[in-house]
């Protein structure tokens, strides 16, 4: 793992941006995993700017979201869907049936699973993943106690994690206590894994995923289980880093990220 402090949440998520935009120049045809949340909204304005004034071309490649609500359509403008589309898919060139999401509204959620690992199977796996972390340290919606071995099925959402989405909805009570999602052992199939932070507000659990033990309890401690796994962070969330100087030094002297500085 490798952890990148920016100095600002801005700066942090647009250098987020531009490893995507890289990775996509170097391979048009690539698999993305794309992450919802407020913290991706403006990585996401970012790529679209890039789109825009660099032309960074999306037509070829496909997307897989980490999850997406029980019970919303794609129509609600609560649903991970109608976030990518806004965000995202209707401001670039790419091809909306190139793009996926679990089906919140699958009348069989458990085939609906397994049709979605077997759709990201079928275009190769995952070349890299965008990745946010909830304030339970969850990625996707892998909540407290994911088997690290787990793959995309239903989860049951937790308190913590209802209370910091709730004000998202305009009626905090009809958000949905389900999702569909990745499971931490689909998430660290893929080829590279980007987890963006930003904010005092996650220093503590930056600090657990990055540098604490490995435990169920936390889904981003498996990270430390990926061969290459970058962590962005502002100088905010990187607080209570232990060996934050470390990993600034890394940043401004190491070959492999000079075209980021
Ligand atoms: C939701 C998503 C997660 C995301 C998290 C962080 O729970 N399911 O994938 O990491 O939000 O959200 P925010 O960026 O708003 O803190």
């Amino acid at each position: 793992m490798e952890a990148i402090i920016r100095p600002t949440a801005e700066a942090a998520a647009d250098l987020a941006a531009r490893i995507i935009a890289r990775e996509l120049r170097a391979n048009p045809h690539l698999v993305l995993g794309l992450a919802t949340g407020r913290t991706m909204e403006t990585v996401y304005s970012r790529l679209v700017r890039i789109h825009r004034e660099e032309k960074l071309d999306f037509s070829l490649c496909r997307t897989f979201n980490l999850d997406e609500y029980v019970g919303l359509p794609g129509s609600d403008r609560h649903s991970y869907r109608h976030y990518m589309n806004h965000h995202l898919f209707l401001q670039v060139n790419i091809d909306l049936r190139n793009t996926h999401l679990p089906d919140g509204m699958a009348a069989n959620l458990e085939a609906e699973c397994e049709r979605y690992e077997r759709l990201i199977s079928k275009f190769g796996g995952i070349n890299l993943q965008l990745l946010g972390i909830g304030r339970t340290g969850h990625l996707g919606f892998n909540e407290p106690l994911s088997a690290l071995r787990s793959r995309t099925r239903v989860k049951a959402l937790s308190p913590i994690t209802l209370a910091q989405n709730a004000p998202l909805f305009q009626e905090p009570a009809q958000m949905p206590r389900r999702a569909i999602t990745m499971g931490v052992g689909t998430i660290l199939e893929c080829q590279r894994c980007l987890l963006l932070a930003t904010g005092a507000e996650k220093a503590d659990i930056v600090a657990k995923a990055v540098e604490g033990p490995i435990t169920s309890m936390i889904s981003a401690t498996a990270l430390q289980l990926h061969s290459r796994c970058t962590v962005v962070v502002d100088e905010a969330a990187a607080a209570r880093l232990q060996e934050a100087d470390y990993y600034r030094w890394i940043f401004e002297n190491e070959p492999e990220w000079e075209a980021f500085r």
